[in-house]
């Protein structure tokens, strides 16, 4: 993709965090960009700060059966979908054996199932146009597992899996799938994570309150999607855990174990 001039870029989680930093930088590129989340009135907010057209549209990643109907909405709306950011989600802070059963599906809905819904959905309006890329925010907690975050963990291990056999079968299609890997980003994402028993979390974490700004985090991504990278990391000294765990695993679990998760 040479640039995003009237491109379409579906971003969901758009209201807060990355997926706003996203959208305001994309709509400075000249994209047409579509923000959804659950809150509308603060998806309205972010609009305020985009500079090219945009479209609020509502959505639930944990009610997957107006994803259809959402899509044709976008395709009404602009014509033709460019880019898909599967960016919104939920994240843990909990003992494995302290969290609910119904905390693990909750993970899992919102993060793989919402995410996988909205892909299938969009999957045939760029396979028609044999073009499109599908870009999912995934976490460094996809490519290891950490304190308080078992199910986040697997919701986004599952996420790798599914769009690496994805990009597989839609490579003849022309359609580009790219994971991102970020470590800590200055968000409300501690705040939101559930807790054990499916209560916010409510508290700004250290790691979160010394991680890169949410601008920094989609400008990086930004250039990751023009390179057209399979795997693009973004963050601080943390993503280097990644070759740490690959090339010297023993010293990786001394170093992990040393960690608190939050
Ligand atoms: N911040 C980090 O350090 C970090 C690190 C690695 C990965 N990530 C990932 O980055 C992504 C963005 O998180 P963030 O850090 O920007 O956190 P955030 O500020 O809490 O933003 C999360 C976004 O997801 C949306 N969302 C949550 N539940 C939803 C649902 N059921 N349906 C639709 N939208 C929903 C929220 O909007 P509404 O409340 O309006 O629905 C919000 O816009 C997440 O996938 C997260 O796992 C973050």
């Amino acid at each position: 993709m040479i640039g995003f001039k009237n491109k379409t870029v579906w971003v969901t989680g758009a209201s807060s965090g990355i997926g706003k930093a996203l959208a305001i930088q994309f709509s400075k590129l000249g994209a047409n960009v579509v923000l959804s989340s659950r809150k509308e009135s603060d998806l309205k907010e972010v609009e305020k700060q985009c500079q090219s057209n945009t479209f609020v549209l509502p959505l639930d990643l944990s009610f997957q059966d107006n994803f259809n109907e959402l899509v044709k909405k976008v395709s009404d709306q602009f014509g033709h979908i460019d880019v898909l950011i599967n960016n919104g989600g939920i994240s843990q802070r909990s003992l494995a054996s302290d969290t609910t059963l119904e905390v693990d599906r909750k993970l899992m809905e919102v993060n793989y199932f919402g995410t996988v819904g909205l892909t299938k959905a969009v999957l045939p309006v760029m396979q028609k146009q044999k073009s499109g890329h599908i870009i999912t925010i995934s976490s460094l907690s996809g490519k290891f597992g950490f304190f308080l975050r078992s199910a986040y963990s697997a919701a986004k291990f599952a996420q790798v899996g599914f769009f690496e056999s994805l990009r597989l079968e839609e490579e003849k299609n022309n359609i580009l799938i790219s994971m991102v890997f970020p470590g800590f980003v200055r968000t409300n994402i501690s705040q939101n994570a559930l807790s054990g028993d499916g209560e916010k979390h409510g508290k700004l974490d250290n790691n979160q309150e010394k991680g890169i700004s949410p601008k920094k985090c989609a400008q990086d991504i930004i250039n990751g999607i023009l390179d057209e990278k399979h795997e693009i990391y973004t963050g601080g000294k943390e993503i280097l855990m990644v070759k740490v765990k690959r090339f010297l695993p023993r010293l990786f679990y001394k170093i992990l174990r040393k960690q608190s998760g939050t």
